[in-house]
C-alpha cells in the first residue's frame, strides 16, 4: 500500500469520495494516511478526524517547508489534491513529480489554469454555453492544470443549469468516480515501480 496525503481546502467530498471507497475496499493500493488543509475551517478536517486518519493545518508562512517535513515524517508516496485552491510552488511539484495527482472540474483544456476553480469553472462553462463539461484527473506539474491527463469523464450541461446544480452534477457523476479509480491506478502503478 501507499502511504497517501490529501491535500484540502474546504468541504471535503472528494476527500469522502475516497475515504468511502477505501472502505469498501476498493482502493487496495491506497492508505489514506494524512489530510493537510490550508484553510482551518474547511470542513474536510472533520471528516478526515472522524475516519480515524490525521488532520492537520498548515498555516500561510513557510506552508511547503512544513508541507515537506510532514509528508517526509509520514513516509508519504503518494499526493492526492482534492478540492486544495492553492497553486504549488514549481520546487514543489519538481520534487514530487508523478507522485502528485489533482481533480479538476472540467473536460481540460478547457476551463482551466490560473483563476479556474471551484464555482467559477462552471460559471465559465455555463457563459460559454457548453453543452458537454466534466471533470480531470491529471499529474501535477509547475503549470497550473497542465500535467499529463490520467482520467476524464464528461456531464450534460441541462438546460437551466446553475453553477451550483451543474458543479453538483459533475462532482456525482464524474469527480466522485474518477479520483479514486485514479489514485488507484496510480498508487498500483507506484507500488510496482
Ligand atoms: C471540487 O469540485 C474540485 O474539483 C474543485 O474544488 C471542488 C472541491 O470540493 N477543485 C478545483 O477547482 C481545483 N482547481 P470538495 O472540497 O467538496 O472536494
Amino acid at each position: 500500500m501507499v502511504r497517501t496525503a490529501v491535500l484540502v481546502s474546504g468541504g471535503g467530498t472528494n476527500l469522502q469520495a475516497l475515504i468511502d471507497t477505501a472502505e469498501r475496499g476498493e482502493m487496495p493500493s491506497v492508505e489514506l494516511a494524512l489530510v493537510v488543509s490550508n484553510s482551518a475551517g474547511a470542513f474536510a478536517l472533520e471528516r478526515a478526524k472522524r475516519s480515524g486518519i490525521r488532520a492537520e493545518y498548515l498555516e500561510k508562512a513557510a506552508f511547503e517547508e512544513r508541507l515537506n517535513a510532514l509528508l517526509e515524517a509520514e513516509g508519504i508516496g503518494l499526493i492526492v489534491l482534492a478540492g486544495f485552491l492553492r497553486i504549488l510552488s514549481a520546487d514543489f511539484t519538481r520534487r514530487w513529480a508523478g507522485r502528485i495527482i489533482n481533480i479538476h472540474p472540467s473536460l481540460i483544456p478547457s476551463f482551466c489554469g490560473e483563476g479556474y476553480y471551484g464555482l467559477r469553472v462552471h460559471s465559465a462553462a455555463l457563459a460559454r454555453g457548453v453543452k458537454v463539461t466534466g471533470a480531470t484527473v491529471h499529474f501535477v506539474n509547475e503549470i497550473p492544470d497542465g500535467g499529463e491527463i490520467i482520467a476524464q469523464r464528461a456531464v450534460e450541461v441541462l438546460p437551466g443549469d446553475t453553477p451550483e446544480a451543474l458543479q453538483r452534477r459533475v462532482m456525482e457523476q464524474a469527480e466522485w468516480i474518477i479520483l479514486p479509480q485514479a489514485a488507484e491506478k496510480v498508487a498500483e502503478m507506484l507500488e510496482r515501480s
